[in-house]
């Protein structure tokens, strides 16, 4: 197994990138690609998310401390790109590309409709931390796209083709090849696989057999 050893650099991926819309006090909206995003805690549900101060988003971001973090799909891969290259110094974006702009419920910025999942987030901390400041944030609604669930209101957001960021590159997520918990659980065709694994099976924390116990 010989290994390459890099200078030290981001190679954490793939990672969730997101279309996080924002509005300035006079209600101008924008919409900023951001790679650097993450769920940091469960209760209170938190994520961050990290921005250069040189950004136009920046600025809004600190005036208000409120944005909507928008989940992007195959469909909206395009859109991603574009807000992730161009700036709302120069362009309205929403305008541009046609996005629906939807009122959010609690924050001052707007959902963008075409996205299957919006997060309303209110800043509660920023954190300098060199070329980023990381803005940590409390979500406080969330809005799932109805056509994704099914009869049984259970939420399908693999319909919805979600994308990932990786190295680059946007990719399609791919094919389900377990579940949470799946290599613990003994009745389901997945044990197949999780007996495969037997000998890591004792060093799993018991907590894993919790669904979404993150
Ligand atoms: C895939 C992708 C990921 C990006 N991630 C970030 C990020 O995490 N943080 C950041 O500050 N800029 C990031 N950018 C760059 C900004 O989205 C870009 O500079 C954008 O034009 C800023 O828009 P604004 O000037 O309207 O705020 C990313 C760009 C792309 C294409």
């Amino acid at each position: 197994m010989a290994k390459e050893i890099w200078k030290p650099g981001n190679m954490l991926y793939p990672l969730p990138v997101v279309m996080v819309s924002v509005a300035d006090r006079d209600g101008k909206k924008n919409i900023i690609t951001i790679a650097w995003a993450g769920t940091v805690c469960t209760d209170p549900p938190m994520v961050s998310i990290s921005v250069r101060p040189e950004r136009y988003s920046y600025k809004i971001l600190r005036e208000t401390g409120e944005f909507v973090v928008n989940l992007t799909t195959k469909e909206l891969a395009f859109a991603a790109d574009y807000c992730g290259v161009k700036s709302g110094r120069e362009v309205d974006k929403f305008a541009e590309l046609k996005l629906t702009a939807l009122p959010a419920d609690n924050v001052c910025a707007p959902l963008i409709g075409e996205s299957p999942v919006n997060l309303e987030c209110r800043v509660v901390q920023v954190l300098p931390l060199g070329s980023h400041d990381m803005f940590l944030a409390e979500v406080t609604a969330v809005h799932a796209d109805e056509q994704y669930m099914d009869e049984r209101h259970k939420f399908h957001l693999e319909q919805a083709e979600p994308i990932v960021y990786s190295h680059g590159a946007y990719l399609l997520c791919g094919q389900q090849i377990g579940t949470f918990g799946y290599s613990v659980r003994k009745d389901l065709h997945e044990r197949g696989r999780a007996k495969s694994h037997k000998s890591e099976k004792r060093h799993i924390h018991k907590d894993s057999k919790k669904r979404n116990g993150h």
